[in-house]
């Protein structure tokens, strides 16, 4: 535990690659801790890349912060359809027009759409620039702000066009969670549910018993929760960090997911409510398949239940959602390629036929 003034870092977790170390601090306060930015702010030019809504709360403390860089700052509009090359486009413009120069840091204040556009950015911008990742929602905190992924999202598919770029820290600060809407909050739970279905038993069963805790907010269920999905992460990314192998497994759920969210314009379903949904039809696809007891399956659904997910169930007819399907993987021999749960706790890639696939979701849509 380190801290000063109010700040609290409660735990360091360290994404050691290859040729790059990423520490990864949780605590409370420290989004706007000057030392802990003057530490991996290499350079003396900064751009901030945030949103007008989480802005009004924390701009004005971050650059304060920031008080002794040049500190230039850029504004996306709000949603997953503006993560798209026109939004990265500005960001490029608006870089050059500031001069900011190979030294310069940028840093990611937001969402997983603010976090991938910001990392693309950092990661074309003159072959490559510093980023820090500040990620203010739940799904960021636990997934999408560590392992370097990095992108846009093209007309054809999610996350179509990116690279693999590593910050040089992420600050995870969860007081920075109290203003973030319930419903977001709530899509955040999808994927710490995830970590407990393909990597830790144990920590499924902990959810179980604090479910209700997590979603009054309570600060030291949430640290532990959030804890134990940036080690997960840690630990996958570690052994596979240019997802061509173990990482897969994080994606659990997402085929599904996907589908849903490209049919809704991504508009009406959350990632983390389209995930979910996702994660339930995988749950009963891998019972179905016999991998893991019918009763392990509703296990899984009362989970998301509990989390108040699965509550916006707005399935496409079944041939459209296996269409869709299809663009999202690679179709060999009449099979797609998903990540199924052999017990909870243990994920695995395997290929499935659609006809089995069409089964479980004809039984949903
Ligand atoms: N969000 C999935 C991954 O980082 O691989």
């Amino acid at each position: 535990l380190v801290a000063w003034k109010k700040s609290v870092i409660h735990t360091t977790t360290t994404l050691d690659l290859a040729n790059q170390s990423c520490p990864i601090y949780l605590g409370t306060n420290i989004y706007a801790a000057t030392k802990l930015l003057r530490a991996h702010i290499v350079g003396h030019q900064v751009m901030v890349v945030t949103q007008e809504k989480i802005a009004e709360w924390y701009l004005d403390s971050l650059r304060k912060a920031l008080a002794e860089y040049q500190c230039d700052i850029i504004f996306l509009p709000e949603g997953e359809q503006y993560k798209t090359l026109l939004q990265w486009q500005k960001i490029m413009d608006y870089l050059l027009e500031k001069n900011h120069e190979r030294a310069t840091t940028l840093i990611a204040l937001g969402g997983g759409v603010v976090g991938d556009i910001t990392g693309f950015a950092a990661a074309c911008y003159q072959r490559g620039v510093n980023y820090i990742q500040i990620p203010t929602t739940l799904i960021a905190q636990v997934d999408a702000a560590i392992g370097g992924k990095t992108g846009v999202n093209h007309a054809s598919g999610k996350n179509m066009i990116g690279a693999f770029h590593q910050p040089q820290c992420v600050i995870t600060d969860i007081t920075v969670l109290d203003t973030l809407p319930q419903r977001e909050y709530i899509a955040g739970l999808a994927e710490i549910i995830k970590y407990g279905l393909i990597a830790d038993a144990k920590f499924f069963a902990w959810l179980e018993q604090h479910i209700a805790a997590l979603l009054a907010r309570d600060k030291n269920v949430l640290l532990q929760a959030i804890h134990t999905c940036i080690h997960h992460k840690v630990a996958i990314v570690k052994q596979d960090a240019h997802d061509i192998g173990i990482r897969n497994i994080l994606n659990f759920g997402h085929t599904f997911g996907h589908a849903l969210e490209t049919i809704g314009s991504y508009e009406s379903l959350l990632h983390g409510e389209a995930v979910a949904i996702g994660m339930l039809l995988a749950a009963k696809l891998s019972a179905r398949l016999n991998w893991i007891t019918v009763t392990d399956s509703e296990r899984i659904e009362q989970l998301l239940c509990a989390a108040g997910l699965l509550q916006t169930l707005e399935f496409p007819p079944a041939a459209d959602f296996l269409r869709l399907m299809r663009q999202d993987k690679k179709v060999l021999g009449g099979k797609l390629n998903l990540i199924l749960l052999k017990t909870i706790g243990q994920a695995f890639k395997t290929s499935v036929t659609e006809q089995e696939i069409g089964l479980v979701l004809e039984k949903y849509c």
